[in-house]
């Protein structure tokens, strides 16, 4: 099993400290959403697409990759850290992701520390978040997106 998590992370991090929670109990390797293009996809087994949300999306460039993601595998994920938390920012990734016939095997998302404009004042919302039990529930989503995988296969 190998697993490819693409990750656009650009504000503070805190999206690709949820994907290296997941590391820790999954074969994943961590690309950046700029460099994703220098993998090779059909060496890995599922694809995951994650980042952090900015004005109500991922990253544009994250959504296009996704919409013109022809190549191998079919399994994905994707996952999101927000000011909210909302589970819905994520929908957008999905969508482009059926579009390519993929299969969606889990979607995750939880808070992050946003220091977006007049925050950085106050040092940020979400003081702290991404936390630990964020990382455990991380850690939860990617075994369960694994066993769905071995199931289909
Ligand atoms: C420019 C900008 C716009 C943002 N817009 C939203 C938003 O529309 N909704 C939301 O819930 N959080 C918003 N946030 C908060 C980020 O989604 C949050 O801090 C996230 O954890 C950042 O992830 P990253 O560190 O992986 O980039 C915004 C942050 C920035 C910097």
């Amino acid at each position: 099993m190998k697993i490819l998590a693409i990750v656009a992370s650009k504000h503070l991090g805190n999206t690709r400290k949820i994907a290296e929670a997941m590391a820790e109990v999954a074969p994943i390797t961590i690309a950046d959403m700029n460099e994703a293009a220098n993998y090779s996809f059909a060496d890995y087994d599922i694809v995951g697409f994650g980042g952090g949300i900015y004005a109500g999306s991922h990253d544009r460039k994250l959504i296009k990759f996704a919409e013109g993601f022809n190549d191998k595998p079919v399994y994905t994920f994707v996952f999101s850290t927000s000011g909210t938390g909302k589970e819905t920012y994520n929908n957008a990734l999905i969508k482009a992701l059926e579009g390519t016939n993929k299969k969606v095997l889990g979607s995750f998302t939880c808070k992050g520390l946003d220091k977006f404009f007049i925050l950085k004042l106050f040092g940020g919302t979400n003081k702290g978040k991404p936390d630990e039990q964020d990382f455990k529930n991380a850690k939860i989503f990617i075994l369960d997106v694994m066993k769905k995988y071995h199931e289909d296969n």
